[in-house]
């Protein structure tokens, strides 16, 4: 038997090169050697869109399609939308039981997002059960491994916590939850080195849709041109005849996810020697990106012309998906005696 691989996205927005390189590519890799389960994370999203969740419904289809343009292979792996699985909900409660509140009061994201996020009203309960609603969504599949980013790193830490609570307090033996274990992109060598577990965006910060900083995969040749000449370099590097520091490089460190190693050798070479300047790397590498996307960025057109598609691959993944998580809520209802 594979093991389990499960992981979701919330459809809060277009996917950027952060989750194509610290993720996607993960995951297209994890669906030939595991049973990989893949979710739109919709109750996720709705913890921090609920006043405004008009656009969910559309970013999950679309989140959908760019999965399989990317190459996730609906009959390699299971692609299912959270809300389509009640039973979560369900399990939630469960855990919810056995989560001492303090727990969840000092999950680093829940004040950094409540900080980063000030437009939104984060105060509600809904955003304070996310790593716990997390959990459910990876214990009700049985998923032994959950490939994700460097920064849910705490959450899956406070998961298995929360597993370990569940099971020694309802004594749960051979039948308990499963514990599980991250997979990070890094650790598997998708990406071509540890930079894919962090990619940065055009600020140097941490690329996210939430910072203004990405450049997303829909995005044309023009808006990739256009981002990539604001791609930040080395801050230290103010001047032509200054050497640079390609390790502390943003855009090298995206540069070097999708060019040859050639390449990359050539222009750290001269990035270090001053004899090159930003410029023309930034172009080179949004040439490169161009080229990189225009595959996916077809495939991608072809699946938006079929009506339904995507609507179609999240039914068939929900059937999959429901018996096993009925099995686990039966397990819980046994175990805690219901
Ligand atoms: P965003 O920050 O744009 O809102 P999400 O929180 O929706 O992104 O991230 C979804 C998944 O993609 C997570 O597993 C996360 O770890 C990964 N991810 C997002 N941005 C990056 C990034 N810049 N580098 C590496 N992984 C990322
Ligand atoms: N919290 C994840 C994120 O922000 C999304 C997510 C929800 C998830 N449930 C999950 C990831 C279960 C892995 C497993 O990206």
């Amino acid at each position: 038997m594979k093991e389990r691989v499960l992981t979701g996205y919330r459809p809060t927005g277009k996917l950027h090169l952060g989750h194509w390189f610290g993720n996607l590519q993960n995951m297209l890799a994890l669906q030939d050697q595991y049973q990989a389960f893949y979710f739109v994370a919709d109750w996720h999203a709705l913890t921090s869109e609920w006043q405004n969740p008009s656009d969910i419904a559309r970013y999950t289809e679309e989140m959908v399609l760019d999965w399989v343009a990317a190459g996730l292979d609906p009959d390699k792996c299971v692609i299912y939308r959270q809300s389509d699985i009640v039973q979560v909900s369900e399990l939630l409660l469960y855990l919810s039981m056995v989560t001492p509140v303090s727990w969840l009061e000092r999950t680093p994201s829940y004040k950094e997002q409540q900080q980063q996020m000030s437009d939104k009203d984060l105060s509600n309960l809904g955003f304070f059960l996310y790593p716990a609603l997390q959990t459910a969504d990876i214990v009700i599949m049985d998923a032994a491994r959950v490939p994700v980013g460097e920064d849910q790193l705490p959450h899956l830490e406070l998961g298995r916590e929360i597993v370990r609570r569940f099971n020694a307090t309802y004594q749960a033996g051979e039948s308990g939850l499963v514990e599980p274990k991250a997979l990070l992109a890094s650790s598997l060598g998708q990406a071509k080195d540890a930079a894919g577990a962090r990619v940065p965006g055009t600020d140097g910060r941490k690329m996210s849709k939430s910072y203004g900083n990405a450049i997303f995969i829909s995005d044309t040749a023009d808006e990739i041109r256009k981002k990539a000449m604001g791609f930040m370099t080395d801050p230290a590097r103010k001047q032509l005849t200054d050497p640079g520091d390609p390790e502390v490089c943003p855009l090298h460190q995206v540069h070097k996810l999708i060019a040859d190693e050639k390449k990359i050798a050539d222009w750290e070479t001269c990035c270090r020697a001053a004899s090159c300047g930003c410029v023309p790397h930034k172009q080179d590498f949004a040439e490169d990106l161009v080229a990189y996307l225009a595959d996916f960025q077809a495939r991608r057109a072809e699946l938006d012309a079929l009506p339904g598609f995507a609507r179609e691959v999240l039914q068939a993944g929900a059937e999959k998906a429901r018996p096993i998580a009925e099995a686990t809520i039966k397990r819980c209802r046994d175990l805690v005696g219901l």
